[in-house]
């Protein structure tokens, strides 16, 4: 059985949560593998909307598992308010459908108020644009070996134990952001009280995903953000804390790398970024905003106006290989209907060299333009297609021309929010 790992191929906000919640159906078990509720994906299913943050979304799907893997940080008190939420939509969430590594690291009140504190105290260009969350802070106390995990609630001296060692690191960088000393005893309350409500979720992950797999189960390894917010990968320092790129599936389980057999990178027909950072297709004109507007670019879980740009091959040629990329979910295209032009970056000049990659240092990033072919555009509409005959010509050519570029095939071709309205070339699930 073919196990697919779905990865966002820019910088997150790819329309994942369509493609996501189609082959959730395909699948027998659903598992997040990094990041934490930084994310957002809107699920639309029989006319109900689902938000998620920190869920994955199998979960609004009965009879499938939903996996929170050890790769991801979990802020506890959210996800009770997220599964208290759901359950009022009528979707049942048991210890049965949802499972909790127990090796999880716990984002804490802390994790937050100092995630917001050094956005507030950053100056300008240094400012990362968070989702101010709290997502950094606990990445740097896992690696820190400071985290309080899942396991850690259930024993009262060891969670004591982990806070103190926490507190140890935390108590004295409050005071340089002159935060106030965290009260101790008010933080292991808020713990023991919400320990129970997690608990009841938390499974060696490792071995039943292990266990599964051996049944013939299939899994979809469902991750968030974008391949270039990735720690390492990304355009650091403007990236989230975690690996984003699909390898991360398997560290971010306890599965080996051979269990992956299909990697679809989501793929926006053009190009968005949400907070700071580099993006030289970026678009400061009326082009850009008839893409925002059009595409409604705006981020599911703050609120904030996405900047937009034109599709640049150059960027996803990259991430298909730093993710192993095996076939694309191409979505968005109905946002390009009506321009009369398209261009497509196809490389960048840095000084009079053209490159066909984006350097890593900052300021060859910053000197970097982009270079442009043009392709006509169509006037017909592309949205709602279901079939490769439903297209206008000069769509199927700048499909085509995108799949050239980054030599990668288009698996699937998204042409509304609707579930439905996909083209389907390759089932990434078929044996
Ligand atoms: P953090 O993950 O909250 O630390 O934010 C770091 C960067 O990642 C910021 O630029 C955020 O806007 C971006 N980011 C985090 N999560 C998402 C997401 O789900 N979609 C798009 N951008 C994200």
């Amino acid at each position: 059985m073919a196990n697919v790992v779905v990865v966002g191929a820019q910088w997150g906000d790819e329309g994942k949560g369509k493609i996501v919640d189609w082959l959730s159906e395909r699948a027998d078990v659903i598992a997040r593998f990094q990041g934490g509720h930084n994310a957002g994906h809107t699920l639309v299913i029989d006319g109900t909307v689902y938000k998620l943050n920190a869920l994955p979304s199998g979960v609004v799907r009965g009879g499938k598992l939903s996996i929170i893997g050890n790769g991801v940080v979990l802020d506890p008190w959210h996800l009770v308010e997220e599964i208290r939420a759901i359950q009022e939509q009528g979707v049942e969430i048991s210890p049965e459908v949802l499972m909790i590594a127990e090796n999880t690291p716990l984002i804490l009140p802390i994790h937050g108020e100092l995630d917001r504190a050094r956005e507030e105290a950053a100056s300008k260009g240094t400012k990362i644009g968070t989702t101010g969350r709290g997502i950094g802070p606990a990445y740097e106390d896992k690696v820190g070996r400071r985290s309080v995990r899942v396991a850690d609630l259930a024993d009262p001296a060891t969670l004591e134990a982990r806070v103190d060692r926490a507190l140890q690191h935390h108590d004295p960088l409050r005071k340089g952001l002159g935060i106030k000393a965290v009260n101790r005893e008010a933080l292991l309350d808020q713990l023991r009280a919400i320990a129970p409500e997690i608990l009841r979720y938390a499974a060696p992950v490792w071995k039943v995903l292990n266990e599964k797999r051996r049944a013939g189960k299939r899994i979809l390894f469902e991750g968030a953000q974008g391949a270039l917010l990735d720690i390492d990968f990304g355009t650091y320092p403007f990236v989230t804390s975690s690996n984003v790129i699909a390898g991360q599936a398997a560290t971010g389980v306890g599965i080996g790398p051979g269990a992956i057999d299909y990697v679809l990178g989501l793929v926006k027909a053009y190009t968005t970024r949400v907070g700071e950072g580099p993006f030289p297709a970026e678009l400061n004109d009326a082009d850009g905003e008839r893409l925002g507007k059009r595409g409604h670019e705006f981020g599911t879980t703050t609120g904030r106006k996405r900047r937009c740009g034109w599709f640049d091959a150059c960027l996803v040629r990259q991430t298909c290989v730093t993710s192993g990329v095996t076939g694309i979910a191409l979505t968005k295209i109905d946002v390009l209907d009506g321009f009369e032009t398209l261009k497509i970056c196809i490389g960048y000049d840095l000084d009079g060299t053209r490159l066909d990659y984006l350097p890593t240092a900052a300021d060859q990033q910053a000197r970097c333009t982009p270079i442009y072919e043009e392709m006509p555009g169509w006037s017909e509409s592309t949205e709602g297609a279901r079939s490769w005959a439903e297209l206008p010509g000069n769509a199927v050519k700048y499909v085509r021309r995108i799949e050239e570029l980054i030599n990668c095939p288009v698996a699937l071709l998204s042409t509304s929010p609707e579930r439905d309205d996909t083209i389907l070339v390759t089932d990434p699930f078929a044996d």
